[in-house]
């Protein structure tokens, strides 16, 4: 080891990455393969990447660290990784709020029915063995007995290679999996394991695999993961540009989304105890730069006028081209996308919806973007909202992701607010179901005016609300986890600038869906359904996103979560041709509006930040 390379020993992980002296302490965690929330991407601007320098020698405190870190917590050594540099070895414990769980979980999602017909087919054949009158070869043989003449004849080589003793040692009973003409396996009958495939939502803020058996249509397994990427930046943009700006960015954001997907796959067929041999094909969700970081394509010109993508037809593509391990024949299908930024998440959940089939709906996918979709019953509108990732826990100052003890609702009784966590451990942040519960409360009692300025005196306000509030101006805050509640000690609050944060994500989502409507020619009565989609979709209480606002005056009994409604596209179009087709017709036929370009859009945003 070179003199001036050092370790960097990260706990309760206990691994070490090996660098030279002067590394950042996010980017050796990246190395180590440790995941440290980074949302502004290391900017020094979100103070969520909060570790405990125990011993070693690190780089002076920078100005960043001394606005968002109390003197105590500098004094303990408590430090924001991505300010601060190892000078020598190094240990660091990493708090265990890192930790991410991902609500994504195919059980709270709304499935409809839908014919299993994957394009991965399985035939069993009971074959003649050859004979003197009977010379066919064994592909031959194979061929007329799966009745594929009208079929080319294609079959991996490797098929090929092994097809005299499958069949022998079978005694002439296989299954043999296809993909459209393409013999892709043979087995005997006796050892034929089950075709899986797996389909993967990946989100900018997290990735999840949902592993499928592509025989009976079960979900075998769920593993989810933050998205590596997020070491770039909570949001698309910052991921854009450092693909664009930092020489080997594309290059390397393609990595680690497929280091990702190899990961998740690995875990889920581990899981059921199956082999990577068994996984045939992987389908993809994803917005449109998530879509082409995966694929390697160049995403900088979707965040620039006029926001055009490189492709956005659906891509069926072999996963050994990306990297990505499957069996030797596994392909991708990528489905398609609409827009610069309606991607194939937004497909996934138009086709999860049929939406076409519904009477006239509004949905809305809320994750680190906000996309709106609007059937009128002629037309389907989408447009994506420039919401940003405040619903995800950024830019909130003591947000968090949906982790064990994050705040996720919050209920007004007795004229108090009562706070609900993640797996009832005390309180250590706010995550974003409770953004909405948290402000429709902070309206109904009086609290919060709808200038979205927090009240400056008592008067009028509940006395247990009242006792919750202090500071002054911008300093305003509403206590949410006394430190009683609070994990450490630390109490949770809404901070004035936090309700700013939610003004603008709430303003750019209703203004989104205003201007749909608008130009769909419906109007709020009109509505038959609203569905809600993404990752806490079904978290979010209806009454509390009417009475915030992101949602207009929809009787509540027409509002209903559909969960991770790109996830559950993703599997449809794995698992069945039909709705594959039916996602590619949506795409096709889906209207994007351009929100930026609306005449509307600015009148429209001003008005809906207002909490009216
Ligand atoms: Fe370090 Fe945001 S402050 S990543």
């Amino acid at each position: 080891m070179s003199s001036d390379t050092i370790e960097v020993r990260f706990h309760p992980a206990g691994v070490t990455a090996k660098a030279a002296a002067g590394i950042n302490l996010s980017e050796a965690a990246h190395l180590a393969e440790v995941t440290i929330s980074t949302l502004c991407g290391g900017k020094g601007m979100c103070g969520k990447c909060q570790v405990l320098v125990r011993s070693g020698a690190v780089s002076e405190v920078t100005a960043a660290e001394k606005k968002l870190l109390t003197e105590a917590q500098l004094s303990s050594g408590v430090r924001l990784a991505c300010q601060t540099r190892a000078l020598g070895d190094v240990e660091v414990e990493v708090t265990e709020q890192q930790q991410v769980v991902v609500r994504k979980d195919l059980s709270e999602a709304m499935f409809r029915e839908f014919e299993l017909s994957p394009r991965v087919k399985r035939l069993e054949l009971s074959l003649a063995p050859p004979a003197l009158e009977d010379q066919r070869s064994d592909l031959l043989r194979l061929w007329e007995g799966a009745d594929l003449q009208h079929c080319d004849c294609r079959a991996l080589l490797s098929v090929l290679q092994k097809l005299p003793a499958v069949l022998r040692d079978g005694q002439f009973q296989v299954v043999v999996t296809m993909m459209d003409d393409l013999l892709v396996e043979v087995e005997t009958l006796a050892e034929a394991k089950a075709a899986l495939g797996a389909a993967v939502d990946i989100g900018t803020t997290t990735i999840v695999a949902y592993l499928m058996n592509l025989t009976t249509g079960e979900l075998e397994a769920t593993s989810s993961t933050l998205n590596p990427q997020t070491v770039h930046g909570a949001d698309i943009i910052s991921r854009i540009e450092y693909g664009r700006d930092e020489p080997g960015g594309l290059a390397t954001l393609q990595a680690e989304v497929v280091g990702a997907i190899n990961s998740l796959i690995s875990s889920a067929l581990a899981d059921i105890g199956a082999s990577i041999e068994q996984l045939y094909e992987i389908t993809v969700v994803g917005n449109t730069a998530m879509h082409h970081l995966l694929l390697g394509l160049d995403p900088q010109y979707i965040a620039q006028a006029p926001y055009i993508p490189v492709a956005s037809q659906p891509l069926t593509l072999y996963a050994s081209d990306l990297g990505i391990n499957t069996h030797a024949g596994g392909q991708v299908f990528a489905l398609p996308i609409v827009a610069g930024f309606v991607g194939a998440d937004s497909v996934g959940v138009m086709t999860a919806a049929d939406i076409c089939k519904r009477g006239p709906t509004l949905a809305l996918d809320i994750g680190t973007n906000g996309e709106v979709m609007v059937w009128s019953g002629e037309r389907l509108l989408c447009a994506s909202t420039a919401a940003g990732p405040a619903f995800e826990g950024a830019k909130i100052s003591q947000g968090m992701y949906a982790a064990p003890g994050a705040i996720s609702k919050v209920d007004l009784a007795d004229g108090d607010l009562h706070i609900g966590t993640i797996d009832d451990e005390p309180a250590r942040g706010i995550c974003g179901s409770a953004l909405f519960d948290i402000t429709a409360m902070l309206l109904v009692t009086g609290a919060l005016g709808v200038s979205g300025r927090l009240a400056e005196s008592d008067a009028g306000l509940p006395a247990s609300i009242a006792a919750r509030m202090s500071g002054e101006g911008n300093g305003r805050k509403v206590l949410l986890a006394d430190a009683e509640q609070a994990h450490n000690g630390q109490s949770v609050y809404l901070t004035q600038r936090d309700i700013r944060e939610i003004q603008l994500a709430k303003g750019a989502v209703r203004a989104g869906v205003e201007i749909l409507l608008e130009e769909a020619g419906i109007s709020v009565d009109d509505l038959e359904g609203v569905l809600l989609a993404g990752a806490f979709g079904n978290h979010i209480r209806p009454e509390s996103a009417v009475r915030m606002g992101i949602l207009p005056e929809v009787p509540v009994e027409k509002i209903k979560g559909v969960g991770n409604a790109a996830g559950v596209g993703g599997v449809m179009a794995l698992c069945s041709e039909q709705e594959r087709a039916l996602a590619c017709e949506l795409a096709a036929v889906a209207e994007h509006i351009e929100l930026a370009s609306s005449a509307n859009f600015q009148n429209k945003f001003m008005e809906a930040m207002l909490f009216a």
